[in-house]
């Protein structure tokens, strides 16, 4: 089945053609990388708009470069939930109208099971139950995922994002934007014991997490260096925080992995492409027997090739939405209570 995947929640445009929830065939993503540079992060009313000019053009590259036409679409997946509403809206009104001009369903996706599926795609041998930790620039979810779409919400962020604590950072530093890429590159210069940043909620019983102290001592310390006209060891800086999200993120997905009788963990989602949190897990998990998956890099940040596989398992599943699918900001993943299907 060949399957078009459509994603637009948050600032990345983007387009794929999947067959069979399996073979990529095609992937476009345009990023809205001058708007983020000129503002500094993203602008929902902004992102929106930009979609709407992007969507036509990104999907007809998608079909292009697949050797497709409209007419091969067997099915439409969009991301309907969770993310920016005026973005979604432009994703789903286009899912739509292809679905109805075409005669093919229509199935929306949350954008996490997205990520999650994400891991699927490059490892289709990825063993069911295990643990999830979905980390990105808008969320950090711990999920038990006890089969094809079946999922338990494990822990979450209080405040910060894991991502979005990466980007405040870079920002305020100087570093540009997004901030995950750049202090990954930077870290690699630098010495990750050379300051002891606070590791939040890491002896909490609780699975969930919060970035937001972390963040703010980063900054704390960067201001008082200014102060005393100190040198700026931003390399440092950048391999002790990155170090310290690393360790919280690794010690409580294990943790809960070993609670829930697991030996597999699934990491997906923007920071999940970061090279000190993979190493960090390979580490852990090595030494406790564990398997351990990360998505390949250009499935790591918000694509919708990932989409389109979210989509064929729910087809699957038979799961279809039909033409009253409405784009929400937040919604539970399917499973949770009033979570959506
Ligand atoms: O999954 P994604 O594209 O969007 C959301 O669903 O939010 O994730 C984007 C986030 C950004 O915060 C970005 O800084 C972060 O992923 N990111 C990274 C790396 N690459 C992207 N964070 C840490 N290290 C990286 N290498
Ligand atoms: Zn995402």
């Amino acid at each position: 089945m060949l399957i078009l995947g459509i994603e637009t929640s948050c600032d990345e445009t983007a387009a794929a053609l999947v067959a069979d929830g399996k073979t990529i065939l095609s992937s476009v993503i345009a990023a809205q990388l001058d708007l983020l540079r000129k503002y500094g992060g993203v602008v929902p009313e902004v992102a929106a708009r930009r979609h709407t000019e992007l969507i036509g053009y990104v999907i007809q590259e998608a079909l292009d470069k697949a050797g497709k036409h409209l007419a091969d679409i067997e099915a439409v997946a969009v991301t309907a939930w969770q993310g920016l509403v005026g973005c979604l809206l432009v994703g789903v009104a286009a899912a739509k109208s292809l679905s109805y001009t075409q005669g093919v369903p229509l199935v929306g996706v949350h954008h996490i099971e997205g990520h999650i599926y994400a891991n699927r795609l490059s490892h289709p041998e990825m063993p069911l139950p295990h643990v999830c930790l979905t980390v990105s620039g808008g969320h950090t979810m711990l999920l038990y995922v006890g089969g094809d779409g079946k999922y338990e919400l494990l822990g979450t962020t209080l405040d910060d994002a894991a991502g979005e604590a990466f980007d405040k950072i870079a920002k305020f530093l100087g570093l540009g934007f997004p901030g995950g890429p750049v202090i990954d590159k930077l870290a690699g210069e630098g010495n990750r014991r050379a300051f002891a940043f606070p590791r939040p909620m890491l002896r909490a019983a609780s699975y969930d997490f919060s970035f937001s102290g972390l963040k703010t001592a980063v900054i704390n310390m960067f201001k008082e260096k200014v102060a005393r006209g100190e040198a700026l060891p931003l390399a440092d800086i950048a391999a002790s925080f990155q170090e310290a999200v690393a360790e919280v993120l690794v010690s409580k997905t294990l943790r809960a992995a070993a609670e829930r009788g697991v030996t597999t963990v699934s990491v997906t989602g923007g920071v999940s492409a970061n090279s000190r949190l993979r190493a960090a897990f390979e580490e852990a998990c090595r030494r406790r027997g564990f398997k351990v998956f990360f998505p390949d890099l250009s499935l790591c940040t918000d694509n919708a090739a990932m989409i389109a596989a979210a989509g064929y398992a729910k087809i699957e599943r038979g799961e279809i939405s039909g033409l009253l699918l409405t784009a929400l900001p937040n919604a539970p993943l399917p499973g949770q209570a009033g979570g959506i299907v």
